[in-house]
């Protein structure tokens, strides 16, 4: 077991542990009595497990391991299940998650869970954080990239017909519960949507992610720490430059290697969202690749998964930054030589022009400037202001 602590407005842990959703009922009482003592957790007895359709058949059923766990434990269970995907993350989604916990009188004592990948997460979040002004909930992330991600750190919300996540709130869980078991149904596309989060996590602020993520089975974590040491000083990351890892990257195959690497992740996301919850500053490191990601995705009517398309954004503002002289020599090159050994496909279909109208009207742009995050060398990366005028220009240098 894995266990991360998270000191934000709200404390809370982050369990990864083979097999936890057969104690997430416990877990989840003992976290309510540990917050509102012996009386606080008597009054509260509803939890509505909010899942997509998918999860729902694989994990949230009514005879499944999760409910059957909370149901031990004293819960009553309701469920929401709505169809999932980012036509459904939305504001019709929550009005219907609302009226149900109206009709099943759920009270400011009773509490969500939310079963499911990201979209899921963002959505039960939200439906949390505005129901009587706010109640509880609780993350079990059932993809990589929820898992690393977005189960941590507060961020909730759902999309609007003019982008994505426009409306929302920043609402911590009381407690998030990772079962590595759930990772054995994702397709290798979703594993890579995941993957790409991780990387960004080692692009921002550690590049012993990256190494922990290229390791080969027999590599030590020294020899990690060596690496992450030697990359420092050109050539870097030269020994990717033999191309493709194959048809699947071998760190999928070593679910003790993954553990470690998604806790590694959510540490490093954990210290910034410690540092700035609320996105004033450090946070928007986060983004790195996400901006011209976003667009690409909505070019693409979410076609393009959220994960690939977040890989294709940092490979072109690391390939734009290293034409402007912002990423230093080579490693615009040697990013995008590790995405391509995880398989993403960095070709963008879409021109500068239609990206940066997109970009335009995304949130990120506050009066006529936008803030772009720049990956300048290994482990680092920088926030840089430009005006949103010259960011057709940008992308076209990275494509
Ligand atoms: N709040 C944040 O901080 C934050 C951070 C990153 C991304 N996000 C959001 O997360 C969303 C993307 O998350 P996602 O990729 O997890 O999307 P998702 O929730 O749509 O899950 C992807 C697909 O995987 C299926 N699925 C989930 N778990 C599964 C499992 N164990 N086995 C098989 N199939 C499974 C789902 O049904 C869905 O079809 C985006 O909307 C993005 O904006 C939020």
């Amino acid at each position: 077991m894995i266990s991360i602590h998270v000191n934000a407005s709200k404390e809370y842990d982050v369990i990864l542990k083979a097999g936890v959703l057969s104690e997430a009922g416990t877990l989840i009482r003992e976290d309510l009595s540990r917050r509102r003592g012996t009386a606080g957790i008597l009054r509260s007895r509803r939890i509505c497990v909010v899942t997509d359709e998918t999860v729902a058949d694989l994990y949230g059923g009514p005879q499944q391991t999760l409910i059957s766990s909370l149901r031990s434990a004293g819960f009553e269970v309701s469920r929401f299940v709505f169809p999932g995907g980012e036509d459904h993350k939305n504001m019709a989604t929550i009005g219907r998650l609302l009226d149900h916990l109206t009709e099943n009188r759920f009270s400011r004592s009773d509490l969500l869970v939310a079963l499911g990948g990201g979209i899921t997460g963002d959505v039960t979040g939200f439906a949390a954080a505005i129901y009587l002004r706010g109640i509880d909930f609780v993350q079990i992330p059932t993809t990589l990239l929820a898992a690393v991600d977005s189960s941590v750190g507060g961020k909730t919300g759902v999309n609007l017909p003019a982008g994505k996540n426009l409306a929302g709130a920043f609402w911590q869980p009381n407690l998030v519960l990772f079962d590595p078991a759930v990772l054995t149904t994702l397709t290798q596309d979703l594993l890579l949507d995941g993957m790409a989060e991780i990387l960004k996590a080692g692009f921002i602020a550690d590049s012993t992610a990256i190494y922990a993520a290229l390791m080969v089975p027999g590599d030590s974590e020294e020899d990690a720490a060596e690496g992450a040491q030697e990359s420092s000083s050109a050539p870097l990351y030269s020994f990717l430059r033999m191309g493709p890892a194959g048809p699947r990257p071998p760190i999928f195959d070593h679910p003790e290697e993954m553990m470690r690497l998604i806790a590694k992740a959510i540490d490093i996301k954990r210290a910034i969202v410690e540092e700035d919850e609320r996105e004033t500053g450090r946070r928007k490191l986060l983004n790195l690749g996400h901006t011209v990601g976003h667009a690409i995705e909505k070019c693409s009517d979410y076609g393009i998964s959220h994960g690939a398309a977040v890989a294709m954004g940092t490979s072109i503002i690391a390939r734009a930054g290293q034409n402007l002289g912002w990423v230093r020599e080579g490693y615009g090159d040697d990013i995008c030589a590790i995405l391509q050994y995880f398989g993403y496909d960095l070709h963008c279909p879409y021109p500068a022009f239609a990206l940066a109208d997109v970009a335009y009207n995304d949130k990120k742009i506050q009066g006529n400037r936008i803030t772009l995050v720049i990956p300048e060398y290994p482990g680092h990366s920088v926030l840089k202001d430009v005006p949103a005028l010259d960011l057709e220009h940008i992308i076209a240098q990275g494509l």
